[in-house]
């Protein structure tokens, strides 16, 4: 059985991925603030636009504005794709009455919506979803992640989307807020950081990928200004190197228990 590839518009990582994801497929991309996740997204919409998909970010982090911005200086014109009407951009920090793509709250039901009104607006074919990020929608209640995202998944299934979702994970603890995306992707993206001889650092381990004889090395990450996403080359470090010492680890987590059950 041939199985259709999705270029995720990084030449680089689709080399590792015997030359995309599975088309159909919901990818979580997973890691800390200022990782790359809203970039490799951006390239992902925008190869969209260039193979005539049709393309819907969901952004909670940023501001629609944000997004065209950051495209654009790597050479994506987001606002003629839009214009074109191959791309909308769902915005929930926007408070406009008079917009169709902004979400009144952080619900999903209301982001499902949206996207089902988004995809029909756009008409018939592939799409491609971001929605950059989940976390925000179980904020509040991070024990719900797992089914929400069961939710969404089974929602979207027959609406011929290839999905990438974003979720955040903490800064302190590198841990989600809830984990459930994590259980339902059928590919996992992991980003890291760290600092090593006092310079910022940037990794992407493919963790996951279905269907996939996919690259288990983790890969140092290049961002370039007017270029984009690049993966220069898999490093020798191992996963414990990036992690926090355990220990340290542990006191983060123990004290993020004792403040819970200050409030009951
Ligand atoms: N035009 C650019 N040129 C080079 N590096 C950039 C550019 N724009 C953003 N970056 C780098 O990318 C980081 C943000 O990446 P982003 O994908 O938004 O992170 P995340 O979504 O994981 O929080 C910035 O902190 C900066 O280091
Ligand atoms: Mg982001």
């Amino acid at each position: 059985m041939r199985i259709e590839r999705i270029s995720t518009g990084i030449p680089s990582l689709d080399n590792l991925l015997q030359g995309g994801v599975p088309r159909g497929f919901l990818v979580a991309l997973v890691g800390e603030p200022g990782t790359g996740k809203t970039i490799a997204s951006i390239h992902f919409i925008a190869q969209g636009i260039k193979e005539g998909d049709k393309c819907i970010y969901c952004t909670t982090e940023e501001s629609r504005e944000s997004i065209i911005a950051a495209a654009s200086l790597f050479g994506f014109n987001f606002e003629k794709a839009i214009d074109e009407n191959q791309l909308i951009i769902i915005d929930a920090l926007l408070k406009k009455k008079d917009d169709p793509w902004m979400l009144k709250s952080l619900d999903t039901q209301e982001l499902l919506q949206k996207v089902i009104d988004a995809k029909k607006e756009l008409g018939y074919g592939h799409g491609r979803l971001v929605i950059d990020s989940l976390s925000a929608f179980w904020l509040h209640a991070p024990a719900m992640a797992r089914r929400e995202s069961y939710i969404i998944k089974k929602v979207l299934h027959p609406w011929n989307f290839t999905t990438y979702a974003v979720s955040e994970y903490a800064i302190t603890t590198g841990e989600a807020f809830g984990f459930g995306l994590e259980h339902i992707g059928d590919a996992i993206f992991r980003f890291r950081k760290y600092v090593r001889g006092g310079v910022l650092r940037r990794f992407l381990l493919i963790e996951k990928c279905r269907l996939t004889a996919h690259d288990l090395r983790m890969w140092e990450i290049e961002i370039i200004d007017g270029v984009g996403m690049i993966l220069k080359s898999p490093t020798e470090y191992r996963a414990e190197d990036v992690r926090l010492p355990r220990q340290v680890a542990e006191k983060v987590l123990k004290a993020k228990e004792k403040k819970e059950m200050e409030f009951p």
